[in-house]
C-alpha cells in the first residue's frame, strides 16, 4: 500500500498509510490528523488547505478552476497550497508529503 507523510503544525512527522483512491483529506480523517474538510470534498470551503511539498507539486494532477477560486480564499496561501480533498492517492504518489497551513479560515459559511 502506498504511504504519505503529513507534517504538523508542530513541525513533527506523521507517515501513514494510503490506500489508492482514497482523497489526502480522506487519508488524514482515517489517521485523525488534523485537516477539517468541513465540505466534505464538495470544493465549497478551504478548510481542507494543505501545502504540498515542492518535489511533489508538480506530481499532482493540475487544480481544477473552482479548486483555484477556493485555494484563494484560504488563510496561509502558499505556492504549492492545494486543497486536500481534490488529491487522489495513486501509485504514483506512493511517499506525497504534505504541510499542515498555519490555519484555516471556512470561507463556506
Ligand atoms: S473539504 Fe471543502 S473544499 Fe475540500
Amino acid at each position: 500500500m502506498p504511504r504519505m507523510t503529513f507534517i504538523e503544525r508542530d513541525g513533527s512527522r506523521r507517515e501513514v498509510d494510503a490506500p489508492l483512491g482514497l482523497s489526502v483529506l480522506e487519508i488524514a480523517h482515517k489517521h485523525g490528523v488534523d485537516v477539517e474538510g468541513a465540505c466534505e470534498g464538495s470544493l465549497a470551503c478551504s478548510t481542507c488547505h494543505v501545502i504540498v511539498d515542492q518535489g511533489w507539486f508538480g506530481k499532482l494532477a493540475s487544480p481544477t478552476e473552482d479548486e483555484e477560486d477556493m485555494l484563494d480564499l484560504a488563510f496561509d496561501l502558499q505556492e504549492t497550497s492545494r486543497l486536500g480533498c481534490q488529491i487522489i492517492m495513486t501509485e504514483a504518489l506512493d511517499g506525497l508529503v504534505v504541510k499542515l497551513p498555519a490555519g484555516t479560515r471556512n470561507a463556506g459559511g
